[in-house]
């Protein structure tokens, strides 16, 4: 298997880093989600060169939803990056982590009157995705005695080869406005009292593994930046949003786009746009998969062996703590990892302790043959994996540890039974 370069395989365990996985479920317990920061800073600063070797204003936005843990975030803060973030949560979270309110952008297809007025208020720039939001942002700025630095979302109506529930910049998606009523969008935002209109920003979509649609994508924005620059409009940032895949299907040998490859594709239709438009305004991007996705992994154990019309391995892991397969069909390796160095001559369905049908997260893989207590460990968790996970069933979540060099410690401990009731209330009629 195409392993990720974090991991390896010594005396028959899965070593992630520098730490034997086996020793770190024994010592933190299962589940248990492992997240190894140096490689979250490799594919970081991947991206920082193969940017910056070709347009020095460049500026990395990491797309906090993939991961929101406070560790993450810092360590990106700390190693320059900015954030894209979706929700007063992740902006909550991001100037927590030490991110300056100008490094971010605050994203979102429905945002509150009170989402706007935390952006006016903390200065932190809005992707305005409807002519209504911008006049409500107007207003709330006007009332604050501010001006909002803004961006238009574009809709570039672009297909893109992913799966459909996470193409984001298709003509029927939700999200931004169609790229033909942008300038008027730009006029419109120029005439508002406390607007500023200094940015432009797309997103095309999730796990693309092609450069192809990004200089596409790219094309459509150079285009639109021009025509507003003739408008009037001082752009200080063109914003490409986030988006190269990484190869989940490592055993079939599947391959992604590199930031180098990426940044080849992209950068010549973005420098010539800028030369003909002859503006300089900075290059953002907002990865959030390809920084984290293979930085993690998910330990379970095996609780429980069946043979029925095919044989499950039942861990205690399930779509509560990852949830990609179930809701995108996605792909996660799967490994047995104090049994690692051994062939896969039996094929098990790896099934979560969750109610329902559906709660499988692989489906026939071929492993050594498992017993209770074995170790399984679940590659490329590190996107979209805890942030999406969830209580279901009453289940507290997992401890999330963070690994750098030799030295590992929590970053998030295991949920309570007592955690699954904090928020909850007794009414007064139910009191006694
Ligand atoms: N910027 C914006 C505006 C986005 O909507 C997204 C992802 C990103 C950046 C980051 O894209 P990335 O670099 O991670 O591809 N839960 C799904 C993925 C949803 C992605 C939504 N937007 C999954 O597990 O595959």
């Amino acid at each position: 298997m195409n392993l990720p370069k974090n991991l390896s395989i010594r005396d028959g365990h899965l070593w992630i880093g520098r730490h034997d996985t086996v020793a770190l479920a024994e010592k933190y317990g299962t589940p248990l989600y492992v997240t190894d920061e140096d490689r979250i800073l490799e594919n970081y600063r991947a991206y920082r060169v193969a940017l910056e070797a070709r347009y020095p204003k460049t500026r990395i936005l990491y797309a906090a939803k993939a991961n929101g843990n406070l560790a993450v975030l810092r360590a990106l803060a700390e190693a320059g990056a900015g954030a894209d973030v979706f929700s007063a949560g992740e902006l909550y979270l991001a100037l927590s982590a030490g991110m300056k309110p100008g490094d971010l952008l605050f994203n979102g297809s429905s945002k509150s009157p009170a989402d706007l007025l935390l952006a006016v208020d903390k200065g932190v720039p809005v992707s305005v995705d409807s002519l209504d939001e911008l006049r409500q942002l107007d207003r709330a700025a006007g009332s604050r005695k501010k001006t909002a630095r803004i961006a238009f979302r574009v809709n570039p109506a672009l297909e893109v080869p992913t799966h459909p529930k996470i193409a984001t910049g298709l003509a029927t998606s939700k999200f931004g406005i169609p790229h033909e009523q942008i300038p008027a969008a730009y006029e419109e935002a120029l005439a508002c009292r406390n607007i500023a209109p200094v940015g432009i920003h797309c997103h095309i979509g999730s796990q693309i593994l092609a450069v192809e649609p990004f200089a596409q994508a790219c094309e459509v924005m150079m285009r639109i930046a021009s025509d507003i620059t003739d408008r009037g409009v001082m752009l200080e940032f063109i914003d490409l949003g986030g988006g190269l895949g990484i190869p989940y299907h490592r055993s079939e040998g599947e391959t992604a786009p590199s930031p180098e490859e990426y940044a080849g594709a992209v950068m010549p239709v973005f420098t010539k746009g800028i030369r003909e438009a002859a503006i300089s305004p900075e290059l953002w991007i907002e990865p959030g998969r390809s920084l984290l996705a293979d930085s993690t992994i998910l330990l379970s154990r095996v609780n429980s062996l069946k043979s029925a019309h095919r044989t499950f391995a039942n861990i205690d892991a399930g779509f509560n703590l990852l949830i990609r397969p179930v809701m995108y069909d996605s792909w996660h390796e799967v490994i047995a990892a104090n049994k690692a160095d051994r062939k896969g001559d039996f094929r098990y369905s790896i099934a979560g302790p969750i109610c329902e049908t559906g709660d499988v997260l692989a489906h026939d893989r071929m492993l050594p043959e498992l017993s209770d207590g074995d170790l399984i460990a679940l590659l490329d968790a590190g996107a979209y994996g805890f942030s999406m996970s969830s209580q279901y069933n009453s289940r507290p979540r997992c401890a999330e540890v963070l690994l750098k060099g030799n030295a590992e410690a929590l970053m998030r401990r295991e949920e309570t039974l007592a955690d699954l009731t904090a928020a909850m209330q007794t009414p007064p009629w139910q009191e006694r």
